[in-house]
């Protein structure tokens, strides 16, 4: 595995590799690995010629309150692991190589950027996009591989993937959990035991959602409420935001058709723990 902190000698390998004839997968994370980030991984090893893996703790996506210090970081760890899943680059920036000091220019999705998680991560997904944006151009990928853990994150860089004409193919992997349901987080790293424990109550009241619906209900304001009633009766949880809203406007819906997306964000602790499912009916 070749390790490449630098935009343009990365830049350069990939011409390489393109002249080549290879077909380049892309893995963008935050590092701290774990099986949800490996999924993608493997993924990328197996569908492509080249794996590309970036980490990179990205500044502009946190907010002014937000502990952009204490993000989990271990890259001697990661970089292990990604050996050993036979990645051919991992691509590990440091701050002043992505953004200069008179950096000026970012990315917006408009719409879609404010809704759900945006609503209290206010700048957030603009950190995300211009990010990843500048990966996509050091890299190049033929598929970049994102998880459904992050559905909003997904859904919007496939909007900005098609308003900016950029050649590169999205692919969206199922989420990871743990065996008892909790979906694997870098910051699940931060619960502790009696927070763990609580943190259940994410994966549980996506699950009750999904009962509510086999059993017939189709008002998004019932299955909403059910959540609610889950989570309020955790004393160490408190909701961000319950929603049920469409895959491409992330607007919530008056009825459940067809594919919807179920979305919650609760503190545990203070710990901000996000999980989704899409609810499906036939009829
Ligand atoms: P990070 O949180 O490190 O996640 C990197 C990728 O792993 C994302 O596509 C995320 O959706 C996926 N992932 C995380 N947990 C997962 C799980 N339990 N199952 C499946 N996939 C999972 O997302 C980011 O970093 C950043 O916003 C980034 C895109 C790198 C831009 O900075």
């Amino acid at each position: 595995m070749r390790i490449i902190t630098k935009t343009g000698e990365l830049h350069e390998a990939m011409r390489e590799e393109r002249s080549r004839g290879r077909r380049i997968g892309f893995v963008p994370t935050m590092g701290f690995l774990h099986e949800g980030h490996l999924s993608l991984v493997r993924e990328s090893v197996q569908q492509t010629d080249v794996t590309v893996v970036s980490i990179f703790v990205n500044p502009t996506q946190f907010g002014p309150r937000e502990n952009f210090n204490e993000y989990p970081r271990d890259t001697g760890r990661d970089t292990e692991i990604l050996k050993a899943e036979e990645v051919d680059y991992l691509f590990l920036p440091d701050r002043e190589e992505m953004y200069s000091k008179d950096y000026k220019t970012y990315v917006e999705v408009h719409s879609l950027q404010d809704k759900l998680c945006g609503r209290s991560r206010p700048d957030h997904f603009r950190g995300v996009c211009t990010v990843v944006l500048k990966l996509f151009n050091a890299v190049d990928p033929d598929i970049a591989f994102f998880g459904q853990k992050d559905a909003q994150q997904a859904i919007i860089l496939k909007r900005m993937v098609q308003d900016l004409n950029l050649g590169v193919k999205i692919e969206i992997l199922p989420i990871v959990r743990e065996e008892d349901g909790l979906a694997l987080s870098s910051r699940n790293t931060n619960l502790n035991p009696e927070e763990r424990r609580a943190a259940l109550v994410l994966s549980k009241s996506l699950e009750e959602a999904r009962r509510i619906v086999m059993n017939g209900e189709r008002d998004p304001e019932q299955i909403i409420g059910g959540m609610k009633e889950m989570i309020a009766a955790e004393p160490l949880a408190k909701i961000d935001y319950v929603e049920i809203v469409d895959m491409e406007n992330l607007v919530p819906v008056r009825k459940i058709e067809k594919e919807v997306l179920a979305a919650l964000a609760v503190f545990v602790g203070k710990v901000r723990l996000i999980d989704n499912t899409i609810l499906q009916v036939k009829e």
